[in-house]
């Protein structure tokens, strides 16, 4: 008897190491493919644990939400001259502005074979069906009129 089995996986590639633990203080932490981790000896089961999500958060603020966020929206920006390249980290929102007099070229070279790119503006101002404006206003603190604008535009 034959038996054939075809499979085919598309994801992007796994990770180095099996885990790490983000540590605090660089000096308690080891340097893994890039990153300070603790040292994975040194990793315990609470390393992995976080009790608390059946607690309501703090949503008094203009968001209505409560989040911890991260990273602290940090805009790293750089002027480029031709042959320069610049890495934008995978997922990082990033943009790139022509402030020369003439035209500009540019490469993008992209990490996944399926790199789900996502023109931000898009895919708030513009989805199919629309985002309810009430949302967008209090996600941006816009006026709802200055989001029905924006949404009209696409
Ligand atoms: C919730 O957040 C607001 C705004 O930051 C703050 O003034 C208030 O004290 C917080 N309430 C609690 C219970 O932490």
């Amino acid at each position: 008897m034959a038996f054939a089995c075809s499979l085919a996986l598309a994801s992007d590639p796994s990770p180095l190491q099996d885990f790490c633990v983000a540590v605090k203080d660089i000096k308690d932490g080891v340097f893994v493919n890039g990153k300070f981790c603790k040292d994975p000896k040194l990793a315990v089961a609470d390393d992995f644990f976080f009790s608390g999500l059946n607690k309501a958060g703090n949503t008094s603020n203009p968001y209505g939400l409560s989040v911890t966020p991260n990273p602290d929206y940090r805009l790293f920006s750089k002027i480029l001259n031709p042959g320069d390249v610049f890495v934008f980290p995978m997922g990082l929102i990033h943009f790139q502005f022509n402030i020369g007099k003439s035209e500009a070229v540019a490469f993008g070279g992209l990490s996944s074979q399926n790199a789900g790119v996502i023109a931000i503006a898009s895919a708030v101002f513009g989805s199919k069906p629309a985002t309810n404006p009430d949302v967008l206003a209090k996600a941006f603190q816009l006026d709802k009129d200055v989001v029905k604008y924006h949404q009209s535009r696409f």
